[in-house]
């Protein structure tokens, strides 16, 4: 029998920043982000993930305010990702989410490539992490590398949650990549290491229904925040099954009755 820990229901975050990418395409108002997020939590997601980017490629200043509004009239949770600078620090402190996720951020980037060097950027991280908590009321949370080092300097710089990176993993398992095993060891080895140290794991970023269970057995991780390939099945199979299909794999992977 597994560990208790182990049984214990993950929590499943749906990042709808891609709902935003469609609409933007045609620049109108559809499809509607707040109604994704209805729906999304309807299917079985625990709470809402949206990426206010610096450019607003995808999420908008508008779209956080419906997003804020029905979280709240939900009472669910939003967990915002951003980046570090004084803006969005602002905007954080303003909307109140629930969580905010720091992510490191460059324009030319597709998707959030690497983790947050909070090791090399403390001096910059660890007095936004402390006007979020104290300003902000929200969580927060720092989207790191599976290394010792970040690790470390997450939990100096005062954040109650990180947020592995899974996305190294999560490519090397989809290309048949001798380096996935090692990517997961990594991950294991830094979700017990953030836990001793008190703090809070999540885990997230290219994670699909392939990858999810290995990430999922990992007994330390209490969240997962999944985006793009929900998004992406949506289309296939209609939102509400392809996260209620994520749910399932989650709660049979944790052993949690269904
Ligand atoms: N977690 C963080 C911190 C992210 O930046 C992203 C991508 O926006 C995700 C999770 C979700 O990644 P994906 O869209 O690949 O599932």
């Amino acid at each position: 029998m597994s560990a208790p820990v182990a049984r214990r229901r993950l929590r499943l975050g749906v990042n709808i920043d891609h709902v935003a990418t469609v609409r933007n395409a045609r620049g109108g108002a559809a499809p509607d982000l707040v109604r994704a997020a209805e729906l999304a939590i309807a299917a079985g997601a625990d709470g809402i993930t949206a990426h206010l980017r610096e450019d607003r490629r995808h999420v908008r200043d508008a779209d956080l305010d419906g997003l804020t509004e029905l979280t709240r009239r939900i009472d669910r949770p939003l967990n915002l990702e951003m980046a570090v600078t004084d803006e969005m620090v602002a905007i954080a402190i303003a909307h109140r989410p629930h969580a905010v996720c720091l992510v490191p951020e460059r324009r030319e980037e597709r998707t959030t490539e690497g983790g947050l060097d909070v090791a090399g950027q403390h001096n910059w991280i660890t007095p936004a992490v402390r006007r979020l908590r104290e300003e902000g009321g929200s969580r927060v949370s720092l989207f790191i590398a599976a290394d010792p080092t970040q690790v470390q300097a997450s939990a100096d710089a005062g954040a109650q949650v990180v947020e592995l990176h899974t996305g190294a993993y999560c490519d090397a398992l989809r290309q048949g990549s001798a380096d996935a095993q090692s990517y997961l060891d990594h991950l294991q080895a830094a979700a017990a290491q953030a836990t001793a140290l008190g703090l809070e794991v999540h885990a997230g970023h290219g994670i699909d229904y392939d990858s999810v269970d290995p990430v999922a057995l990992i007994p330390e991780v209490v969240e997962l925040n999944i985006g793009h390939f929900l998004i992406g099945e949506a289309i296939f199979v209609g939102l509400e099954n392809a996260i209620g299909r994520m749910r399932v794999l989650m709660d049979v992977a944790r052993g949690v009755a269904l």
